[in-house]
């Protein structure tokens, strides 16, 4: 049975539908992707904006088995289970310092975090998913990176690949397989501050 979930996402407000069209499910086809959509995943999060124009992101990516099952081991086993399948696995870093003055950046994280959402959002585009995951072991992935820990953050893997059938998830992922919800409105954005008066 190809057990493909449906999405019954709907917005406070009127909004593109590219933006909840975009979620992250755990099962995924082995399928490989080509080399246009991967490179063109990449050239989304080039664009997006970051502190003075830094773009302090960096994607570290494997689709050779081979490779790929290097940046598969990183991950905590909960992740393995599915994320393995994914035909591109990928760990996004962010460099703590700006390139020109050595100062420290405290806005690559945010900046990272754009490049991610640009490249959520432009596999969407493509007919793909991506699915971030902070679930790995820092210290293995620094080793297998090879990054230097003083140079730069590894903000999260990310698994990319085209959506699977869920009936193949063990019970407990395939009951989350679905596209989940969120806040209600009114406790992300407010005009009240002080906030500790707003929330
Ligand atoms: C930084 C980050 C870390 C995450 N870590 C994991 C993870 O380790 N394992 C996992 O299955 N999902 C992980 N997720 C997925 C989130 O649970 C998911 O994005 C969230 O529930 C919202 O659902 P949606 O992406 O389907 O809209 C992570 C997402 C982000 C952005």
């Amino acid at each position: 049975m190809n057990a493909k979930p449906s999405n019954a996402r709907t917005p406070d407000w009127d909004i593109d539908s590219m933006f909840t069209d975009r979620w992250s499910p755990r099962a995924f086809l082995s399928d490989p992707l080509t080399e246009r959509e991967i490179q063109t995943l990449f050239e989304a999060a080039r664009w997006a904006p970051s502190c003075f124009n830094e773009q302090p992101w960096l994607f570290v990516y494997a689709t050779a088995p081979e490779q790929r099952q290097k940046l598969v081991a990183c991950l905590v086993a909960k992740n393995q289970l599915w994320a393995g399948r994914a035909p591109l696995v990928l760990f996004v870093l962010s460099r703590r310092c700006f390139q020109k003055t050595g100062k420290e950046n405290r806005h690559a994280p945010f900046d990272a975090g754009a490049a991610w959402m640009a490249l959520a959002l432009q596999a969407r585009k493509l007919g793909l998913y991506a699915h971030a995951m902070a679930g790995f072991n820092l210290d293995k992935a620094y080793e297998t990176l090879g990054a230097p820990r003083d140079e730069f953050h590894i903000m999260a893997a990310i698994a990319v690949g085209r959506l699977g059938d869920a009936s193949e998830l063990p019970d407990d992922l395939r009951a989350m397989e679905s596209p989940n919800s969120r806040k209600p409105h009114a406790e992300v954005a407010t005009d009240v501050f002080p906030v500790l008066r707003a929330v």
